[in-house]
């Protein structure tokens, strides 16, 4: 009888670069130097790197290839056009411009958009995003569905806006008052978290009602589409493209970091439907970023970022990209650990609350535990609890979110499923000695706003 063939990557290595697996001393050492934060840490010191899949991926041999034939001109260069037919012929826009990366297309576009006093509704604000909000003393408030923050709750699109919590920010604050609402597809804070395309429609249905345009933050956009390919029953016969293309036409303008599902290491960009407000943010865009043809990016970097669109929307790059995700999260179901259910699209979230039952909230739970798997196996997550979420703007009381995780980002075509079961055993080991885990960290030093990229720390006494 034939076996049925395994699955396997869709893409070959064709360049390798070593990492080094270093010792629990010298880790030991080193997270000390860094003052326990682990931004601070030097790549070099990190054996398996899941801090983001930002800017992380490895680019295909066509993208490597367009680099070589950039067109470094100032203004109107063949990139730039490359770029421009790729943002229309996939996302569908008609105006774009490019930016260094995603939170200087935030930038660019809030400069314009978002006033003093102003209410953004939308489903988990990345931290980027709402720092540009708040930063313009404006108020970001979480419309996100209750079941994205029950990590045990299989509901399918833990990414989606809660429509009544939607229509309640809707009705009550003038219509002057809401610039946008944004749709974060998917949703990363939530555990990458997809958004079906019916809460699209829905959301785009209240907007329209409301008289409010609709924003997306479209980083993950294509494994938004992948789930909604595979998830949400009608549209399982469209193409990735064809569920891209649908998507974005409830979208009056996206933000993008390419950084990810671009598969390209720098780059943004905004694109809009509307002229006039892609002409306005020209001006912006020529003070902040570049002239409007290049935005902060080199004509090469355009020219990958056009292929990577386009690889990045092929269902069999996705599948192997989701699945690699799927095949830590299996691992780590079947030692019992906790993570936010099911798999997102970018990264495992591990629940460190039920992971550390011991540790009191002040100690900061989802920071000791990252802490905790570097010393392990020298595998670098990122928190994303009290530390991110930060002192209110007003009050400065420490915000402890309801959930605490430790967010592990996989880069896209980066490692193997062997740094899997690394990743996967080291989390095991941290599992097994659960209890005995009592003390965390607290503060040394902090800034003012954004704190987690900088803060110092210490062991708590
Ligand atoms: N929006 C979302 C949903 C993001 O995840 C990010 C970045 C940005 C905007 C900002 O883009 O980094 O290009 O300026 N997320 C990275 C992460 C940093 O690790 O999740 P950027």
């Amino acid at each position: 009888m034939s076996m049925e063939l395994p699955f396997a990557e869709s893409y070959k290595i064709k360049m390798v670069e070593n990492i080094y697996r270093s010792t629990r001393k010298e880790r030991e050492a080193w997270i000390a130097t860094a003052k326990y934060n682990l931004f601070n840490l030097r790549s070099e010191q990190v054996y398996i790197d899941l801090l983001t899949d930002s800017g992380t991926g490895a680019m295909s041999d066509q993208q490597w290839g367009a680099l070589m034939v950039g067109d470094e001109s100032y203004a109107g260069s063949r990139s730039y056009y490359n770029f421009k037919n790729a943002v229309k012929n996939i996302l569908g826009y008609d105006y774009v411009l490019p930016t260094h990366q995603g939170r200087a297309a935030e930038n660019v576009l809030f400069s314009q958009l978002v006033k003093n006093g102003d209410i953004v509704p939308g489903n988990s604000h990345f931290d980027t995003t709402k720092g540009h909000i708040e930063f313009r003393k404006a108020t970001a408030i979480d419309c996100t569905v209750d079941e994205a923050f029950d990590t045990m709750s299989e509901c399918k699109f833990k990414g989606n806006l809660d429509l009544t919590k939607l229509e309640d920010v809707l009705k009550k604050y003038p219509k002057e008052k809401i610039p946008f609402i944004i749709v974060t597809v998917t949703n990363n804070t939530a555990g990458g978290q997809p958004v079906s395309l019916q809460n699209i429609k829905d959301v785009s249905a209240l907007a329209k009602k409301y008289g409010i345009p609709v924003l997306f933050d479209s980083a993950r956009f294509a494994e938004n589409a992948y789930f909604i390919k595979v998830r949400e029953e009608q549209y399982k016969d469209m193409s990735i493209k064809e569920i891209v293309l649908e998507m974005f036409k409830y979208a009056d303008m996206m933000t993008m970091s390419s950084k990810k599902d671009a598969i390209v290491n720098m780059g943004g960009f905004i694109a809009f439907r509307s002229q006039e407000l892609y002409r306005a943010c020209c001006v912006f865009n020529i003070m902040f970023e570049g002239y409007v043809t290049y935005g902060g990016m080199s004509g090469r970097d355009m020219n990958a970022l056009a292929v990577g669109l386009d690889e990045g929307t092929d269902f069999n790059y996705l599948e192997t990209r989701i699945k690699q995700v799927e095949y830590l999260f299996a691992l780590l179901d079947g030692y019992g650990i906790p993570c936010q259910r099911p798999a997102g699209g970018h990264a495992i979230f591990v629940d460190a609350k039920k992971m550390l039952p011991n540790l009191p909230k002040e100690h900061f739970i989802a920071q000791t535990l990252g802490i905790e798997l570097y010393l392990e196996a020298g595998i670098r997550g990122v928190e994303i609890g009290a530390l991110l979420a930060d002192r209110d703007p007003i009050t400065r009381i420490d915000r402890y979110p309801k959930l605490e995780l430790l967010r592990l980002a996989i880069p896209r075509r980066t490692y193997t499923n062997n740094h899997m079961e690394v990743i996967a055993a080291a989390l095991n080991n941290i599992y097994q000695r659960r209890e005995s885990i009592t003390k965390g960290y607290e503060i040394v030093y902090e800034a003012p706003i954004m704190r987690h990229f900088t803060v110092e720390l210490a062991p708590k006494k």
